[in-house]
């Protein structure tokens, strides 16, 4: 299909990249895997350098406003350490299969980390479950839209 993939981290995704001035970056479920505010930017300020004037950034990421921490839902548990740490546990049918950790970003910090880069108007968008979603697992959602463990933002980068 003419897709091109590249593995890379912020720090040298800029030099492997053979094109510049993306209409929009889109981001799922890995801006929270920044190991500190510092790495958080450079997801910002790369992304910025790879957007035309005028092109977005959207990110999916853990919300910053989560409260249903130790409890289990869905098919994972969150739990933040005493040391700020922020740990995702995986459940399967046989028990708990992995965990990831998290940083345990705030509102601020997805927020200062676009300005310091550049990027315009941070708009946050609340995450709804569709109608085919809520008919086909029903109960599933209870709790979902009022306590998302995700959060979803978009920024603008100023036109040229
Ligand atoms: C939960 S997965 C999401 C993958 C994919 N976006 C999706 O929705 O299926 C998190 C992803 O973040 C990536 N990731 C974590 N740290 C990264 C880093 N420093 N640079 C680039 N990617 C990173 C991982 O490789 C992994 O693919």
């Amino acid at each position: 299909m003419g897709i091109e993939y590249i593995h890379a981290d912020p720090a040298d995704i800029v030099q492997k990249v053979s094109f510049y001035g993306f209409d929009i970056a889109i981001s799922v479920t890995v801006l929270h895997y920044a190991i500190n505010r510092a790495h958080l930017e450079a997801f910002f300020s790369s992304t910025y350098r790879l957007v035309k004037p005028s092109g977005l950034f959207a990110a999916l990421v853990m919300n910053p406003g989560f409260m249903r921490f130790g409890q289990r839902i869905y098919n994972r548990r969150y739990r933040r350490e005493p040391d700020g740490r922020l740990y995702v546990d995986f459940f399967d049918e046989t028990g708990m299969r992995c965990s990831a950790l998290y940083s345990d970003f705030t509102w601020a910090d997805y927020q200062e980390s676009a300005n310091r880069t550049g990027w315009k108007d941070l708009t946050w968008c609340p995450i709804k479950v569709t109608d085919e979603g809520r008919n086909r697992l029903g109960s599933f959602w209870n709790g979902f839209e009022e306590d998302c463990p995700y959060a979803g933002f978009r920024v603008m980068k100023p036109p040229g």
